[in-house]
Protein backbone atom coordinates (compact mmCIF):
# COMPACT_ATOMS: atom_id res chain seq x y z
CA UNK A 1 0.00 0.00 0.00
CA UNK A 2 1.85 2.97 -1.25
CA UNK A 3 0.94 6.40 0.82
CA UNK A 4 1.28 10.26 -0.52
CA UNK A 5 2.74 12.17 2.20
CA UNK A 6 4.02 15.79 2.31
CA UNK A 7 7.36 15.65 3.03
CA UNK A 8 9.06 18.63 5.39
CA UNK A 9 11.86 19.76 3.43
CA UNK A 10 13.56 20.65 6.71
CA UNK A 11 13.70 17.02 7.61
CA UNK A 12 16.78 16.41 6.41
CA UNK A 13 16.44 12.36 6.25
CA UNK A 14 12.99 13.18 4.26
CA UNK A 15 14.69 15.19 2.20
CA UNK A 16 17.49 12.80 1.17
CA UNK A 17 15.09 10.15 0.11
CA UNK A 18 13.02 12.48 -1.86
CA UNK A 19 16.22 13.41 -3.22
CA UNK A 20 17.31 10.12 -3.74
CA UNK A 21 13.99 8.98 -6.11
CA UNK A 22 14.21 12.34 -8.47
CA UNK A 23 17.89 10.59 -8.62
CA UNK A 24 17.26 7.56 -9.55
CA UNK A 25 14.30 8.35 -12.10
CA UNK A 26 16.30 10.95 -13.57
CA UNK A 27 19.70 8.73 -14.38
CA UNK A 28 18.24 7.71 -17.62
CA UNK A 29 19.17 11.36 -19.10
CA UNK A 30 22.05 12.38 -20.75
CA UNK A 31 24.04 15.70 -18.91
CA UNK A 32 23.29 16.37 -14.89
CA UNK A 33 19.92 15.99 -15.12
CA UNK A 34 19.37 16.12 -11.37
CA UNK A 35 20.93 18.66 -9.06
CA UNK A 36 23.73 17.52 -6.55
CA UNK A 37 22.50 16.28 -2.97
CA UNK A 38 24.68 18.97 -1.28
CA UNK A 39 23.02 22.23 -3.92
CA UNK A 40 19.46 20.06 -2.97
CA UNK A 41 19.70 20.18 0.73
CA UNK A 42 20.91 23.78 0.89
CA UNK A 43 18.04 24.86 -2.03
CA UNK A 44 14.91 23.47 -0.99
CA UNK A 45 14.77 24.95 2.73
CA UNK A 46 15.96 27.38 2.03
CA UNK A 47 13.59 30.60 2.42
CA UNK A 48 12.45 32.45 -0.69
CA UNK A 49 9.82 34.74 -0.91
CA UNK A 50 9.77 34.72 -4.85
CA UNK A 51 8.21 30.76 -4.35
CA UNK A 52 6.79 28.27 -2.75
CA UNK A 53 7.60 24.63 -2.59
CA UNK A 54 5.66 21.71 -1.76
CA UNK A 55 7.41 18.05 -1.71
CA UNK A 56 5.27 15.16 -1.94
CA UNK A 57 6.78 11.28 -1.10
CA UNK A 58 4.54 7.86 -2.06
CA UNK A 59 5.96 6.16 0.11
CA UNK A 60 5.75 2.16 0.73
CA UNK A 61 6.25 0.78 4.24
CA UNK A 62 9.45 2.63 5.17
CA UNK A 63 10.64 3.16 1.34
CA UNK A 64 10.09 6.52 -0.64
CA UNK A 65 9.36 5.00 -4.46
CA UNK A 66 7.45 8.35 -5.79
CA UNK A 67 8.77 12.01 -5.27
CA UNK A 68 6.14 15.02 -6.46
CA UNK A 69 7.60 19.10 -6.63
CA UNK A 70 5.17 21.57 -7.15
CA UNK A 71 6.57 25.12 -7.67
CA UNK A 72 4.74 28.36 -7.45
CA UNK A 73 5.94 31.64 -8.07
CA UNK A 74 4.71 34.39 -5.19
CA UNK A 75 5.24 37.56 -7.04
CA UNK A 76 3.36 37.43 -10.47
CA UNK A 77 2.03 34.36 -12.46
CA UNK A 78 0.02 33.67 -9.30
CA UNK A 79 -2.58 31.67 -11.45
CA UNK A 80 -0.01 29.15 -12.36
CA UNK A 81 2.61 26.50 -10.70
CA UNK A 82 4.90 23.78 -12.10
CA UNK A 83 4.12 20.07 -10.95
CA UNK A 84 6.65 17.06 -11.23
CA UNK A 85 6.38 13.57 -10.47
CA UNK A 86 9.03 11.23 -10.50
CA UNK A 87 8.75 7.23 -9.56
CA UNK A 88 11.45 5.06 -8.98
CA UNK A 89 12.52 2.80 -12.17
CA UNK A 90 11.73 -0.42 -10.53
CA UNK A 91 8.35 1.17 -9.26
CA UNK A 92 6.87 2.43 -12.33
CA UNK A 93 3.36 1.21 -14.23
CA UNK A 94 1.93 0.93 -10.44
CA UNK A 95 -0.15 4.13 -10.47
CA UNK A 96 2.12 5.48 -8.46
CA UNK A 97 3.18 8.34 -10.99
CA UNK A 98 -0.73 9.55 -11.02
CA UNK A 99 -1.59 9.20 -7.76
CA UNK A 100 0.98 12.05 -7.23
CA UNK A 101 0.29 13.83 -10.20
CA UNK A 102 -3.35 14.01 -9.25
CA UNK A 103 -2.19 15.44 -5.13
CA UNK A 104 -0.07 17.75 -6.87
CA UNK A 105 -3.20 18.99 -8.37
CA UNK A 106 -4.92 19.29 -5.43
CA UNK A 107 -2.15 21.08 -3.50
CA UNK A 108 -2.18 23.82 -6.56
CA UNK A 109 -5.77 24.09 -6.92
CA UNK A 110 -6.14 24.26 -3.41
CA UNK A 111 -3.73 27.34 -3.44
CA UNK A 112 -6.11 29.08 -6.13
CA UNK A 113 -3.46 28.10 -9.61
CA UNK A 114 -5.68 27.47 -12.26
CA UNK A 115 -2.65 26.24 -14.55
CA UNK A 116 -0.17 24.09 -14.16
CA UNK A 117 3.40 23.53 -16.05
CA UNK A 118 5.31 20.56 -16.13
CA UNK A 119 8.28 19.52 -18.68
CA UNK A 120 9.02 15.73 -20.04
CA UNK A 121 12.71 15.37 -21.51
CA UNK A 122 12.83 13.07 -24.36
CA UNK A 123 16.07 12.03 -26.45
CA UNK A 124 16.48 14.60 -29.02
CA UNK A 125 13.76 14.91 -31.58
CA UNK A 126 12.20 11.52 -30.02
CA UNK A 127 8.94 10.24 -27.92
CA UNK A 128 8.50 8.69 -24.62
CA UNK A 129 7.69 7.65 -21.33
CA UNK A 130 7.72 11.32 -20.08
CA UNK A 131 5.26 12.72 -22.96
CA UNK A 132 2.94 9.22 -22.65
CA UNK A 133 2.50 10.10 -18.94
CA UNK A 134 2.27 13.55 -19.21
CA UNK A 135 -0.45 13.01 -21.95
CA UNK A 136 -2.53 10.38 -19.69
CA UNK A 137 -2.36 13.26 -16.69
CA UNK A 138 -4.11 15.66 -19.37
CA UNK A 139 -1.28 18.00 -20.31
CA UNK A 140 -0.49 19.39 -24.01
CA UNK A 141 3.09 20.34 -25.32
CA UNK A 142 2.59 24.42 -24.96
CA UNK A 143 6.26 24.61 -26.03
CA UNK A 144 9.31 22.32 -27.66
CA UNK A 145 13.06 23.06 -26.30
CA UNK A 146 16.28 21.63 -26.91
CA UNK A 147 18.56 21.31 -24.22
CA UNK A 148 22.33 21.85 -25.43
CA UNK A 149 25.34 21.02 -23.85
CA UNK A 150 28.45 22.40 -24.78
CA UNK A 151 32.00 20.80 -23.95
CA UNK A 152 34.64 23.42 -22.98
CA UNK A 153 37.02 22.20 -25.40
CA UNK A 154 34.59 22.58 -28.09
CA UNK A 155 34.12 26.41 -27.34
CA UNK A 156 38.20 26.64 -27.48
CA UNK A 157 38.30 25.32 -30.82
CA UNK A 158 35.56 28.29 -31.64
CA UNK A 159 36.48 31.33 -28.98
CA UNK A 160 39.30 33.10 -30.93
CA UNK A 161 37.71 32.86 -34.44
CA UNK A 162 33.86 34.26 -32.97
CA UNK A 163 35.74 37.13 -31.09
CA UNK A 164 37.83 38.54 -33.51
CA UNK A 165 33.99 38.47 -36.19
CA UNK A 166 31.99 40.24 -32.85
CA UNK A 167 32.38 43.99 -33.00
CA UNK A 168 30.42 45.40 -30.70
CA UNK A 169 31.04 48.95 -31.93
CA UNK A 170 29.67 51.66 -29.86
CA UNK A 171 28.93 49.87 -26.45
CA UNK A 172 30.79 48.76 -23.53
CA UNK A 173 30.61 44.94 -21.96
CA UNK A 174 30.72 44.75 -18.17
CA UNK A 175 30.74 41.54 -15.80
CA UNK A 176 30.75 41.21 -12.55
CA UNK A 177 30.01 37.91 -10.21
CA UNK A 178 25.97 37.84 -8.69
CA UNK A 179 25.97 41.41 -7.58
CA UNK A 180 24.87 44.05 -10.30
CA UNK A 181 27.00 47.41 -10.07
CA UNK A 182 24.51 50.02 -8.73
CA UNK A 183 25.06 52.70 -11.35
CA UNK A 184 23.40 49.76 -13.35
CA UNK A 185 20.70 48.41 -11.19
CA UNK A 186 17.67 50.39 -13.05
CA UNK A 187 18.48 49.92 -16.72
CA UNK A 188 19.32 46.25 -15.75
CA UNK A 189 15.76 45.37 -14.03
CA UNK A 190 13.92 47.11 -17.04
CA UNK A 191 15.43 44.84 -19.33
CA UNK A 192 14.76 41.65 -16.86
CA UNK A 193 11.24 43.03 -17.03
CA UNK A 194 11.04 42.38 -20.57
CA UNK A 195 12.10 38.96 -20.24
CA UNK A 196 8.85 37.17 -20.33
CA UNK A 197 7.39 38.93 -23.20
CA UNK A 198 10.24 38.37 -25.28
CA UNK A 199 11.39 35.03 -24.36
CA UNK A 200 9.14 32.44 -26.50
CA UNK A 201 7.39 30.97 -24.43
CA UNK A 202 4.84 28.75 -27.27
CA UNK A 203 1.68 28.53 -25.70
CA UNK A 204 2.62 28.62 -21.80
CA UNK A 205 0.46 31.11 -20.27
CA UNK A 206 2.89 33.51 -18.06
CA UNK A 207 2.88 37.03 -18.03
CA UNK A 208 5.72 39.54 -17.34
CA UNK A 209 7.07 40.70 -13.87
CA UNK A 210 8.81 43.70 -12.21
CA UNK A 211 12.27 44.25 -11.38
CA UNK A 212 12.81 46.70 -8.56
CA UNK A 213 16.34 47.33 -7.04
CA UNK A 214 15.07 45.89 -3.57
CA UNK A 215 13.58 42.83 -5.48
CA UNK A 216 17.46 42.31 -7.76
CA UNK A 217 19.28 43.06 -4.66
CA UNK A 218 17.16 40.25 -2.72
CA UNK A 219 17.56 37.51 -5.56
CA UNK A 220 21.43 38.00 -5.55
CA UNK A 221 21.91 37.88 -2.08
CA UNK A 222 19.87 34.23 -2.06
CA UNK A 223 22.10 33.30 -4.86
CA UNK A 224 25.15 34.42 -2.47
CA UNK A 225 23.59 32.59 0.29
CA UNK A 226 23.31 29.36 -1.44
CA UNK A 227 26.88 29.90 -2.77
CA UNK A 228 25.44 29.99 -6.28
CA UNK A 229 27.77 32.44 -8.64
CA UNK A 230 25.93 33.97 -10.95
CA UNK A 231 28.72 35.78 -14.33
CA UNK A 232 26.95 38.33 -15.79
CA UNK A 233 28.17 40.32 -18.46
CA UNK A 234 26.00 43.81 -19.52
CA UNK A 235 26.14 45.52 -22.56
CA UNK A 236 26.22 49.41 -22.14
CA UNK A 237 24.91 51.41 -24.44
CA UNK A 238 26.94 54.98 -25.72
CA UNK A 239 23.89 56.56 -23.25
CA UNK A 240 24.37 54.70 -20.61
CA UNK A 241 21.35 52.21 -21.04
CA UNK A 242 21.87 48.20 -20.39
CA UNK A 243 21.17 47.00 -24.04
CA UNK A 244 21.65 43.30 -23.45
CA UNK A 245 22.35 40.61 -20.53
CA UNK A 246 23.66 36.77 -20.67
CA UNK A 247 24.67 35.08 -17.33
CA UNK A 248 26.47 31.96 -16.61
CA UNK A 249 26.29 29.90 -13.63
CA UNK A 250 28.21 28.50 -11.25
CA UNK A 251 27.66 26.68 -7.66
CA UNK A 252 30.54 26.73 -5.01
CA UNK A 253 29.72 22.62 -4.39
CA UNK A 254 30.43 21.76 -8.63
CA UNK A 255 33.00 23.58 -10.61
CA UNK A 256 32.34 21.21 -13.24
CA UNK A 257 29.55 21.86 -15.04
CA UNK A 258 27.42 25.19 -15.12
CA UNK A 259 24.57 26.57 -16.74
CA UNK A 260 23.60 29.43 -18.97
CA UNK A 261 20.60 31.31 -16.83
CA UNK A 262 18.85 34.19 -18.96
CA UNK A 263 20.14 35.88 -22.46
CA UNK A 264 17.97 38.75 -23.32
CA UNK A 265 18.85 41.89 -25.93
CA UNK A 266 16.71 44.89 -25.91
CA UNK A 267 14.91 44.88 -29.34
CA UNK A 268 16.04 48.55 -30.04
CA UNK A 269 19.32 46.71 -30.05
CA UNK A 270 19.38 43.79 -31.55
CA UNK A 271 21.01 42.83 -34.86
CA UNK A 272 24.27 44.25 -33.79
CA UNK A 273 25.63 40.50 -32.68
CA UNK A 274 26.01 41.63 -28.74
CA UNK A 275 24.15 38.11 -27.77
CA UNK A 276 27.18 36.65 -29.10
CA UNK A 277 29.55 39.10 -27.49
CA UNK A 278 27.40 38.74 -24.25
CA UNK A 279 28.28 34.88 -24.15
CA UNK A 280 31.71 35.00 -25.27
CA UNK A 281 32.30 37.51 -22.27
CA UNK A 282 30.38 35.06 -19.75
CA UNK A 283 32.27 31.59 -21.14
CA UNK A 284 35.25 33.61 -21.14
CA UNK A 285 34.71 34.53 -17.72
CA UNK A 286 33.69 31.09 -15.95
CA UNK A 287 36.60 29.13 -18.02
CA UNK A 288 39.06 31.40 -16.73
CA UNK A 289 37.62 31.36 -13.26
CA UNK A 290 36.95 27.63 -13.10
CA UNK A 291 39.98 25.63 -14.56
CA UNK A 292 38.34 22.45 -13.98
CA UNK A 293 34.60 23.51 -15.93
CA UNK A 294 33.71 20.69 -18.37
CA UNK A 295 30.54 21.80 -19.66
CA UNK A 296 27.88 24.41 -19.59
CA UNK A 297 24.44 23.30 -20.15
CA UNK A 298 21.03 25.22 -21.79
CA UNK A 299 18.23 25.33 -23.61
CA UNK A 300 15.93 27.28 -26.12
CA UNK A 301 12.83 27.26 -27.45
CA UNK A 302 13.53 25.14 -31.27
CA UNK A 303 11.70 28.43 -32.67
CA UNK A 304 14.47 30.99 -31.31
CA UNK A 305 16.39 31.21 -34.42
CA UNK A 306 18.84 33.39 -33.27
CA UNK A 307 19.87 32.19 -30.13
CA UNK A 308 19.87 29.08 -31.55
CA UNK A 309 22.44 30.16 -34.42
CA UNK A 310 24.41 32.02 -31.39
CA UNK A 311 24.63 28.53 -29.39
CA UNK A 312 25.87 26.52 -32.39
CA UNK A 313 28.74 28.61 -33.38
CA UNK A 314 29.51 28.77 -29.81
CA UNK A 315 29.73 24.85 -30.22
CA UNK A 316 26.54 23.74 -28.01
CA UNK A 317 25.15 20.18 -29.33
CA UNK A 318 21.26 19.33 -28.62
CA UNK A 319 21.28 16.46 -26.39
CA UNK A 320 17.68 16.52 -25.31
CA UNK A 321 14.31 17.21 -26.45
CA UNK A 322 12.44 19.36 -23.20
CA UNK A 323 8.75 19.26 -24.26
CA UNK A 324 7.38 22.56 -21.89
CA UNK A 325 3.84 21.40 -20.97
CA UNK A 326 0.19 23.09 -19.33
CA UNK A 327 -2.87 21.96 -18.34
CA UNK A 328 -5.52 24.07 -17.66
CA UNK A 329 -7.45 22.80 -14.19
C1 LIG B 1 6.71 9.39 -15.83
C2 LIG B 1 6.66 8.64 -14.50
C3 LIG B 1 6.48 9.66 -13.36
C4 LIG B 1 5.46 7.69 -14.54
O1 LIG B 1 5.31 7.09 -13.26
P1 LIG B 1 4.42 5.77 -13.10
O2 LIG B 1 4.25 5.55 -11.64
O3 LIG B 1 5.00 4.66 -13.90
O4 LIG B 1 3.04 6.23 -13.76
P2 LIG B 1 1.64 5.48 -13.62
O5 LIG B 1 1.85 4.04 -13.34
O6 LIG B 1 0.80 6.22 -12.64
O7 LIG B 1 1.07 5.69 -15.08
C5 LIG B 1 0.06 6.63 -15.39
C6 LIG B 1 -0.20 6.63 -16.89
O8 LIG B 1 0.93 7.17 -17.60
C7 LIG B 1 1.08 6.48 -18.86
N1 LIG B 1 2.35 5.76 -18.84
C8 LIG B 1 3.19 5.59 -17.80
N2 LIG B 1 4.27 4.87 -18.16
C9 LIG B 1 4.10 4.54 -19.44
C10 LIG B 1 4.87 3.78 -20.36
N3 LIG B 1 6.02 3.20 -20.00
N4 LIG B 1 4.39 3.67 -21.63
C11 LIG B 1 3.24 4.23 -21.99
N5 LIG B 1 2.45 4.93 -21.15
C12 LIG B 1 2.88 5.09 -19.89
C13 LIG B 1 -0.08 5.50 -18.93
O9 LIG B 1 -1.15 6.15 -19.57
C14 LIG B 1 -0.37 5.26 -17.45
O10 LIG B 1 -1.70 4.86 -17.21
P3 LIG B 1 -2.06 3.28 -17.29
O11 LIG B 1 -1.02 2.55 -16.48
O12 LIG B 1 -3.43 3.24 -16.68
O13 LIG B 1 -2.00 2.93 -18.73
C15 LIG B 1 7.94 7.79 -14.28
O14 LIG B 1 8.15 6.97 -15.42
C16 LIG B 1 9.17 8.63 -14.06
O15 LIG B 1 9.52 8.96 -12.93
N6 LIG B 1 9.89 9.04 -15.15
C17 LIG B 1 11.06 9.92 -15.04
C18 LIG B 1 10.70 11.32 -14.55
C19 LIG B 1 9.69 12.00 -15.46
O16 LIG B 1 9.87 12.03 -16.67
N7 LIG B 1 8.61 12.55 -14.90
C20 LIG B 1 7.53 13.15 -15.68
C21 LIG B 1 7.73 14.60 -15.93
S1 LIG B 1 7.72 15.59 -14.48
Amino acid sequence: MVDIEQINPRNEAALRAWWEVGHAATAYRPGKPWPLWEQSRVALPADNPERGITLLGAIDGREMVGAGLLTRTLRENLHAAMAFAFVRPDRTREGTGRRLADELEVVAAGDGRTTLQSEAYLPPGGAGVPEAFARAMGYDVASRESIKELATGDYLARRDALAAAVRADGYRVVTFDTVCPEEHLDSFGRLLGMLMSEVPLGELDLTTSEWTPERIRAAEQRQVATGRHVHTALAIAADGAVAGVSDVRVDDTDHEHAQVGITIVDPAHRGRRLGLALKLATHDLVLAAYPTLERVDTSNAEVNTHMNAVNEALGYRTIETLLELQKKL
